[in-house]
């Protein structure tokens, strides 16, 4: 709720110019640093999907792997990392996309997920939505059903929500 995203408002850094000129860039490692605000928001997370929605959590390399482990423990289910090319040493589905500033490829292990499993994909910023779509395709192709994508905060201005339709969008922060 509100006070929920005025947390995550009051831990998040405008780093101008990174990691190219232009782009502001929304730091945030001070929310991950404090103890107190990190477990609110991530129980906060759980709250909103429920803990019996999900079998397995994704954490989109790198800051979603952060959020995606204590989600994970809090809840006891498993995580599944989806890395960048040329991370995983088994066979993998690939996905590449554009980003906001540049573009990259995504992998998943081809045997991360028991078939129908529900899996909820988190990272910590949705900004164009390349990186989501690409990781609930790799998902997907992996036999894992998305159940939910949450982020702790969402550029609504570069229309990644219109782009993952209809697909939900949970964001903690919109801004
Ligand atoms: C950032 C962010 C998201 C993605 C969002 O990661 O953590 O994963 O970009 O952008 P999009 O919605 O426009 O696709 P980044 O690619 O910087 O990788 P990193 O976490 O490994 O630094
Ligand atoms: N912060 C973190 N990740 C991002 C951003 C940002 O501002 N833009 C695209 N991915």
């Amino acid at each position: 709720g509100p006070e929920t995203a005025r947390l995550v408002a009051s831990r998040v850094l405008d780093v101008p110019d990174f990691p190219k000129p232009g782009v502001v860039f929304k730091d945030l490692m001070p929310l991950f640093a404090d103890g107190a605000v990190f477990r609110e928001v991530v129980d906060g997370i759980i709250a909103h999907h429920g803990r019996e929605s999900f079998d397995t959590v994704v954490g989109i390399e790198a800051r979603g792997f952060v959020i995606a482990a204590a989600i994970a423990y809090a809840t006891g289910v498993g995580v599944v990392p989806v890395r960048k090319a040329g991370k995983l040493p088994r066979a993998a589905y690939s996905a590449s996309y554009a980003l906001e500033y540049g573009e990259a490829t995504l992998e998943v292990h081809q045997d991360a997920f028991t078939a129908g499993h529900r899996v909820l994909v988190v990272d910590d910023v949705l900004a164009t939505g390349g990186t989501a779509e690409a990781t609930m395709d790799l998902v997907e192709r992996a036999g894992g059903t998305v159940s939910g994508f949450t982020v702790l905060m969402e550029l609504g201005f570069l229309g990644g929500r219109e782009r993952l339709a209809p697909r939900p969008v949970h964001a903690l922060l919109t801004v």
